[in-house]
């Protein structure tokens, strides 16, 4: 007799969960206005591209306008230029921009940006309905071993998609984008580090729906891979598990069904993962929409909340703040990311634990901050190496002779020194004098060190990354 499956959830509390995710979908899901207001512009894009491209290039509709798994709101639109392949790279993309301009009706409130991603395409604005639509030059291919740029697999995720995910599942992948972006994990970009929205789609056939992602999510044991081309799962220390980390590195690994070389969530950070995971088992233990929605916060007084953290947690609040350069968020992002973590790791040793570390880039200008303990130690403890690595123990002894003592730390000598510095400050500034440590695009004469005080734009920016931080 087989024995039936016991649900994962019991059926009164997936029943009250898709009552709440049906009345959520009416809010997160365009309306048809919108929709169709989408598709008009989709197709007058198309028509007037029809008109200047010549025969072997081919016009695709593509990303979640054309795939119906938009957020409301978002409808932006992509249209693909396809070359044959026998085209020179180069001048793929220089025809490809060409004939995008071409199409741009500049008297009549649209104007048009160059934009780079790995791949430069054109950004038409159409300002009246507050619309967009990428235009990007790509090539033509049949599969991904055919690839010559990065963006030429998306013509295949089209087809994937609307081969695979029936409409109520493109459904599934609206809530699932929706759910993501109220807990600040929806997005690929360096800010972000979160899940993009084909791996959203991917997710959602994987699992067949939004419940169940949820289910899955929150179970998750990682190391994991996914093979969402036959909704295959390999954990760790299967024989195949350990081969895709080997090749992946990654917790979280999710195989492009239209390229098995590619994980499609290379960049979800470790901690986007682990918010998915927990935001998924509270929304199935207490579904609900403020669970669904996850916390608001307003930002307004942004200074005067921040000092009654400050007050109560007893710390001191360093902020870096500058105006960022004209170029990509992403690289900017980056770079302070880089910075942050090479500080941290420079006040540590100088015996000033940062608790947080923060940074944010917005409007133009960014803040890199460190939340350190307003009391420390009078002394620092410098760990050396362990006694019987002779030379180096003996090496390190003479280097620390003026030492106020000594102690061990299991087998390696350790010194107690009066500290190089006098607080935090004086190691922010004496580490911004070197070169080495300043990414390119981070100038020193361009920053400013606040300490507790700081203009209110800074503060936004700083309560804006501290909610993000610390809420789910
Ligand atoms: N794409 C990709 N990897 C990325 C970015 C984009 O494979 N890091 C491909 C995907 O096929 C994606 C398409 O390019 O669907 C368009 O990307 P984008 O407009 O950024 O996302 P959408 O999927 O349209 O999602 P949404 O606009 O709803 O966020």
């Amino acid at each position: 007799m087989a024995s039936e499956k016991k649900p994962l959830i019991p059926a009164h509390k997936r029943a009250e969960l898709e009552a709440l995710l049906g009345r959520i979908l009416k809010d997160v899901k365009p309306t048809e206005a919108e929709m169709g207001l989408a598709t008009r512009y989709a197709n007058e894009v198309m028509l007037r591209l029809k008109k200047v491209v010549p025969g072997n290039v081919e016009i695709l509709s593509v990303g979640s306008v054309a795939r119906g798994t938009q957020l409301r709101g978002s409808s932006d639109i992509d249209i693909f230029l396809l070359f044959p392949k026998g085209t020179a790279e180069d001048k793929m993309e220089k025809k490809g921009l060409a004939l995008a301009k071409k199409i741009v009706k500049k008297g009549k409130r649209e104007s048009y940006q160059i934009k780079y991603a790995e791949h430069p395409y054109l950004m038409l604005t159409f300002e009246d309905v507050g619309l967009k639509a990428d235009i990007v030059p790509a090539f033509k291919i049949k599969d991904a071993s055919e690839r010559i740029t990065a963006v030429d697999r998306t013509q295949l995720h089209n087809v994937f998609v609307n081969d695979n995910l029936s409409r109520g599942q493109k459904d599934d992948v609206i809530l699932l984008k929706a759910f993501l972006k109220a807990h600040g994990i929806y997005g690929a970009g360096a800010k972000i580090e979160g899940f993009s929205g084909y791996l959203c789609e991917l997710l959602i056939h994987h699992y067949g729906s939004f419940i169940d992602a949820l289910i899955g999510m929150s179970m998750l044991k990682p190391p994991v891979t996914i093979l969402p081309s036959s909704r295959k799962e390999y954990r760790y220390p299967s024989k195949e598990s350990i081969e895709f980390m080997k090749k992946f590195d990654k917790k979280l690994v999710v195989i492009d069904p239209t390229d098995s070389n590619r994980n499609v969530a290379a960049v979800v950070s470790d901690e986007s993962l682990a918010r998915f995971a927990i935001t998924s088992r509270i929304l199935l233990k207490n579904p609900s929409s403020g669970v669904f929605y996850g916390p608001s916060y307003s930002d307004v007084y942004s200074e005067r909340k921040l000092s009654r953290i400050r007050k109560e947690l007893d710390l001191n609040i360093y902020v870096l703040h500058f105006r960022t350069p004209d170029i990509a968020e992403d690289i900017i992002w980056q770079q302070i990311r880089r910075l942050g973590s090479s500080l941290s790791g420079i006040l540590r040793k100088s015996g000033f634990h940062p608790v947080l570390v923060l940074e944010n880039v917005g409007n133009g200008e960014a803040i890199l901050s460190f939340f350190i303990s307003r009391s420390y130690a009078s002394y620092l403890v410098v760990e050396g190496p362990s006694v019987f690595m002779e030379e180096s123990a003996e090496r390190f002894m003479q280097a620390h002779s003026k030492s106020l003592g000594m102690l061990f730390n299991s087998d390696r000598i350790t010194f107690l020194e009066e500290p190089r510095f006098n607080g935090p400050r004086e190691v922010i500034q004496a580490s911004l004098l070197d070169k080495h440590l300043l990414p390119s695009y981070i100038k020193k004469e361009h920053m400013k060190l606040h300490i507790n005080t700081m203009p209110e734009s800074a503060a936004k920016l700083l309560y804006d990354a501290f909610m993000r931080k610390t809420s789910l």
